[in-house]
């Protein structure tokens, strides 16, 4: 007989391994979530992979279009300069495209590098 309808597309097996990695749903990652995956896996989306990022050099993950301001900082972000950069981003990176406030409570901040840190590490 003809087919009324078309067969149903195949349902997308990509969908599971488009998902971020888990690390990324932890509630202390959230206010990074919306733009940043981390954990085994991660890819830049709106925001670089922040997988490995500790003792990285600024803007220089390849294959994410950073901006000029941000590859010329000169920053390497270790724990402190993570910090600050949360903290209050255009302080530290004049003109960068990361547009988030900034997070004022040092503890929060303080749990956050802590968990991208644990994150990194458990590669
Ligand atoms: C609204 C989207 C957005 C949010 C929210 C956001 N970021 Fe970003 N982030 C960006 C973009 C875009 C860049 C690239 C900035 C540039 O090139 O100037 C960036 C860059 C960075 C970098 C530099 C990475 C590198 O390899 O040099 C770090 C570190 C970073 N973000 C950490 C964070 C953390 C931690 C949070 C959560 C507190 C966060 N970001 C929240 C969009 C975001």
């Amino acid at each position: 007989m003809v087919a009324l309808h078309a067969p149903e597309p195949e349902p997308a097996r990509a969908t599971a391994d488009m998902r971020p990695p888990d690390a990324t749903f932890d509630p202390v990652f959230e206010p990074c979530a919306h733009c940043h995956q981390i954990g085994p896996g991660a890819r830049s989306m709106t925001g670089p992979s922040l997988q490995g990022v500790i003792g990285r050099k600024a803007g220089t993950l390849a294959g994410y279009p950073f901006s000029a301001a941000m590859r010329a900082s000169g920053a390497t972000w270790d724990a402190a300069t993570l910090d600050r950069f949360i903290a209050a981003p255009q302080a530290l990176v004049p003109g960068t495209r990361m547009i988030f406030a900034g997070i004022d409570d040092p503890t929060r901040r303080q749990a956050l590098v802590a968990f991208i840190a644990r994150t990194n590490a458990a590669l």
